[in-house]
């Protein structure tokens, strides 16, 4: 077992500029109100424009097309994932300062993980998604699914049958769905939204001083509750996945550390829940106002599973990643020198002509749909994806059997919270019959 690294680096204060031969892009940015209001037609002029371009407001080069991204997601000795989780822009020394507090110390355990030590750790975490556990959890999905769904109609039908979807379920169900995965007590649920709630705006947003310090914070807080936790659970075992990473970790100390299970079940809790809160209203987004697909699910169930495939290619809840080189190297004609982050503009590849056919149409029926690279691909790949698949499926069935005539209401009014990957309305309000 190597050192174990730090999961926050500070974003460079000073950063590589433009590699030589690099077509510069000197206005475009991921934060702009264009581009968050709608980024496809954006994306996909700048990847007609120039493949892969050096964007001047991020200091990232960008990554547009799919066979790029797939070659950064395959070779991950050349392209690192060391910064997936840093900050975009440097912190304010405040929240530095909050997260020097000596007993901060999680450790880079999965996404920005390097090997060897990463398909060490991956080993255990992916047994912790084994089929087993996944179709112990769906039981409870449908019972909280259920239960969320009869609070939002009957509030709602105070209120001129109108209920905003993320409140509702979109937020607490994926939350609660990972907690229980994880361990946690449902008692601690609330508390515990509170403190994952704003994480996407410390490393993939911009937040003010007041912002950062106050997420950093919740972070703290948040990171002393997971190992008090993973305390208790030591000397008290259960049927979840914090108590089979600490199985293990008694198994072999070497094979995966007491800091290291702390680590992944910190880590969880975010990835676990933000992107498909915002899959699940994407779902919605795209399928309500299509009458005719959102009726032919409500006909055939069966077709719900794919629905959710193109809703991930086509409104995907995560529309960029990144990466970092760690040598001299060419890509898409391009050469990068070491050190050149990355941008991998998912929106763009997604939407691709010469990969799918009529890309702009959202399909039910897309036999190629899954082909999407929302959840990544290679070592990294997703771990979640099933779940989040299965969380967006059981939801979707539920509400086109229970609310057939469910629509979007007030559409024109949805704001997206300014960041450069997860992707989802702030608010999403729906009105049935
Ligand atoms: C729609 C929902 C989700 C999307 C779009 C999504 C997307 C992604 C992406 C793009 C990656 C990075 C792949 C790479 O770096 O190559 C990733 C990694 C990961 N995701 Fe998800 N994710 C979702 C849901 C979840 C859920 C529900 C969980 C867990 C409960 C989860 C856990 C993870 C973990 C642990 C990794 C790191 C895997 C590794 O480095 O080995 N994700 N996800």
């Amino acid at each position: 077992m190597t050192e174990t690294e730090n999961t926050y680096h500070q974003a460079p204060d000073e950063i590589l500029g433009a590699p030589r031969g690099c077509p510069v892009h000197q206005d475009w940015n991921p934060l702009g109100d264009d581009y968050l209001a709608d980024p496809y037609p954006i994306a996909a002029q700048l990847r007609d424009d120039h493949p892969v371009f050096y964007a001047e407001e991020v200091g990232y080069v960008v990554v547009t097309r799919m066979e790029d991204v797939e070659e950064v997601f395959t070779n991950p000795d050349i392209y690192a994932s060391s910064n997936v989780q840093d900050p975009l822009y440097p912190l304010d020394e405040r929240a530095t300062d909050v997260l020097a507090a000596p007993d901060f110390n999680p450790t880079a355990v999965m996404s920005n993980r390097a090997e060897p030590d990463h398909a060490r750790i991956r080993v255990y975490t992916r047994k912790g998604f084994s089929k087993r556990r996944l179709r112990t959890l769906e039981d409870y999905m449908r019972e909280r699914a259920n239960a969320l769904l009869d609070a939002m109609l009957d509030t709602g039908a105070s209120n001129g049958n109108r209920a905003e979807y993320v409140k509702a379920l979109a937020f607490p169900l994926p939350a609660e769905i990972v907690f229980r995965f994880i361990g946690f007590p449902q008692n601690d649920d609330e508390m515990i939204k509170q403190w994952c709630v704003e994480r996407k705006a410390f490393s993939w947003g911009r937040p003010t001083p007041e912002e950062q310090i106050r997420i950093a914070e919740h972070m703290l807080t948040y990171w002393r509750y997971c190992r008090e936790f993973t305390a208790d659970r030591r000397d008290n075992r259960s049927d979840d996945f914090a108590s089979e990473l600490l199985d293990a970790h008694d198994a072999d100390n070497n094979e995966l550390s007491y800091i290291e299970v702390e680590s992944i079940i910190y880590g969880l809790s975010f990835a676990g829940h933000d992107p498909v809160t915002n899959l699940l209203c994407n779902t919605l987004l795209c399928l309500l106002p299509r009458r005719d697909q959102w009726q032919a699910l409500v006909d055939d169930p069966s077709l719900i599973p794919n629905a959710v495939e193109e809703t991930l290619r086509f409104e995907s809840s995560q529309i960029a990643w990144r990466r970092v080189t760690t040598q001299d190297t060419t890509l898409g004609g391009i050469d990068l020198p070491a050190g050149t982050r990355l941008f991998l503009n998912f929106a763009s590849a997604n939407r691709q002509p010469d990969r799918f056919d009529d890309p702009n149409t959202f399909n039910i029926h897309r036999p190629d749909a899954s082909r999407h690279i929302s959840f990544g691909k290679g070592i990294h790949y997703c771990l979640g994806a099933n779940l989040a698949k299965m969380e967006a499926v059981i939801a979707l069935e539920l509400l086109t059997q229970r609310v057939p005539s469910l629509r979007l209401a007030d559409v024109d009014e949805n704001t997206y919270f300014p960041n450069i990957t997860f992707r989802g309305p702030d608010a999403l309000w729906v009105e049935w019959d």
